[in-house]
């Protein structure tokens, strides 16, 4: 019988580096013993499911079991008239994985290029970059029921995806494993290349209509600029959600800073952009004790060395603070607190 490990050290396995040990731990290597092991309850929670550690907020000690992924394997599923069905194991690096596409002729993620964690945990949070969601190329997923060892599949509709959310965050939180994701890539590909920064770099390089690998390429080097990289400085991506506001109270602040970006959304609300209030609060580059304000992309928490959950936890709260007095505005962490 599989047996689980005690009090591993979670330092490394959280891109903030933030300190904490799991009570027990089990890489998770294998879905057959998986599935056993739930099917026999020795998965029960407390429990936490770990990905890449890209989007957590550690708090310290986790008195739980933390089953870290580790699933491997990606294949072609089916070449179809339209599309091409291409699935991936939850433990599979995400950057690695486009890549992989791209290499291998199927383009279509180009546009998720870089962005740290796994496959995985990709649906979790429904990741998005430089105009691309990750359900706009979901076809389905296979995770097992912690709680019973049942494989179960999710289709787009079940997973609820939302900006930076899905159902994984919501009912079915902590509930399931996610052990493969497949994609559904279209045959007829059509670059994305509507976002302002990406524009920008394909006309600073002369590129006219670029091809799925220079899309890639420019995405990275955007994201490169702009984006701390986890294995220089600890950060979790961006730490709060862009917010989405009425069309009154966008209008306000408009009316007062016709320069603040925006976005409309299908319902008739207003997206504004987190990174720019937080910047107009004058956080960029600021620091509070070990935790600082990137100093490049204001939306970007970074440990500067040292720092534990509790640094990451005050200086968010009085970033967020600093929006809601100035800009009446909340904001909404995007990682997950553990
Ligand atoms: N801005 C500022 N100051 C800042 C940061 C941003 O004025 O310090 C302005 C920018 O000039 C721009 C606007 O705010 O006009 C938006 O900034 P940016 O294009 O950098 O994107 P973002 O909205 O801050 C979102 C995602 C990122 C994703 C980028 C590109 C969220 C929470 N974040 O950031 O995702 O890479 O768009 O698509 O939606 C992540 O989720 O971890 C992440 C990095």
């Amino acid at each position: 019988m599989t047996e689980f490990d005690a009090q591993v050290p979670l330092d490394d396995s959280n891109t903030f580096g933030l300190p904490g040990r799991a009570r027990s731990y089990w890489r998770v290597d294998d879905v057959d013993t998986l599935v056993a092991a739930a099917a026999d309850g020795r998965l029960r929670a407390p429990r936490l499911v770990l990905g890449g550690g890209s989007n957590i907020v550690l708090r310290g000690d986790v008195d739980a079991l933390v089953l870290h992924v580790a699933l491997k394997g990606r294949a072609l599923v089916e070449e179809a008239a339209d599309d091409v069905r291409v699935a991936a194991a939850g433990g599979e690096n995400w950057h690695d994985f486009v890549r992989w596409t791209l290499d291998m002729g199927w383009p279509g993620l180009e546009n998720l290029s870089l962005i740290p964690g796994t496959v995985g945990a990709a649906p979790v949070q429904n990741i998005g970059a430089y105009g691309l969601e990750l359900c706009e190329r979901f076809d389905h997923l296979d995770a097992v029921d912690l709680d019973t060892g049942a494989k179960v599949r999710f289709d787009a509709s079940a997973c609820a995806f939302g900006y930076r959310d899905s159902v994984f965050k919501r009912a079915a939180a902590g509930r399931y494993l996610i052990t493969r994701v497949v994609f559904r890539l279209p045959r007829v590909w059509q670059p994305v290349q509507g976002y302002a920064d990406v524009r920008r770099w394909l006309d600073e390089h002369g590129v006219g209509a670029p091809t799925a690998h220079q899309l890639s390429d420019a995405i990275i080097a955007i994201r490169r600029a702009k984006l701390p990289d986890p294995a220089v400085i600890g950060n979790a991506g961006s730490f709060f959600k862009n917010p989405v506001v009425s069309a009154e109270q966008a209008g306000a602040l408009l009316a007062v800073h016709p320069e603040a970006p925006h976005y409309p959304q299908a319902d008739g609300r207003i997206k504004l952009a987190a990174g720019w209030l937080i910047d107009q609060c004058g956080w960029k580059g600021r620091a509070l004790g070990p935790v600082a304000c990137h100093d490049r992309q204001a939306l970007v928490l970074v440990n500067r060395g040292g720092a534990t959950g509790a640094d990451v936890e005050r200086i968010a709260e009085r970033i967020a603070q600093d929006v809601k007095t100035r800009f009446s505005v909340d904001l909404e962490p995007e990682p997950l607190f553990i």
